[in-house]
């Protein structure tokens, strides 16, 4: 819903923010990253760049990674953004939050929630069989099976998500070890039910 405040167009955008549904009323320009941040207190996802290109404002939305910073909120109406604080909390860490933890995937932990959150769709995309730049075409032989993430898919496929600490050798082992314990319980439940 569009208003007129005088010249400066405001609009009203409803969106649901790690499972709290929230009515916005903001500025047209207004990024989804400063909606999160400067209107409801969200501030995992973080501003490197504000340019799209460093990867720290990364958060989910209908379950697809987003550049936050480059996201209008005006577009996003009706839309179910995840951020790190919706992955896990202190207290409950989810399985890719515990292994960066395990592997000492950070330092000073700035780029860590866009890391986690990259990872998290990352690890999904692979898992329904979407390839990267550097997928083997004849890993595709099967389009439904998962692909299997060497460092080489794992690096490439965060690509987007710089590190200032350089701690992309135990980041990369981080999600390793996630994508090989969700490979592992899903081998597990398919024997289960055959
Ligand atoms: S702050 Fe969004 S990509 Fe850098
Ligand atoms: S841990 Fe410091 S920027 Fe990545």
């Amino acid at each position: 819903m569009e208003h007129d405040t005088g010249g400066v167009s405001t609009l009203s955008t409803k969106i649901v923010v790690n499972g709290t549904p929230q009515e916005l009323t903001h500025d047209v320009r207004t990024t989804l990253l400063d909606a999160l941040r400067d209107h409801l207190g969200v501030t995992s996802a973080k501003k490197g760049c504000d340019h799209g290109q460093c990867g720290a404002c990364t958060v989910l939305v209908d379950g697809r990674r987003v550049v936050s910073c480059l996201s209008l909120t005006a577009s996003l109406d009706g839309t179910e953004v995840v951020t790190a604080e919706g992955l896990g909390s202190p207290e409950d860490l989810s399985d890719l939050q515990q292994a960066f933890v395990d592997r000492d995937g950070l330092q000073c932990g700035y780029c860590t929630p866009g890391q986690v959150c990259s990872a998290q769709a990352m690890l999904a995309e692979a898992a329904a069989g979407m390839p990267s730049h550097v997928t083997d075409p004849s890993a595709l032989a099967d389009p439904d099976a998962a692909l299997e993430l060497s460092d080489a898919e794992i690096r490439e496929r965060m690509s987007g998500n710089l590190c200032r600490c350089g701690a992309y050798v135990n980041i990369v082992a981080a999600i390793r070890d996630t994508a090989a314990q969700r490979a592992a319980a899903t081998g597990a439940s398919e024997e289960e039910t055959s």
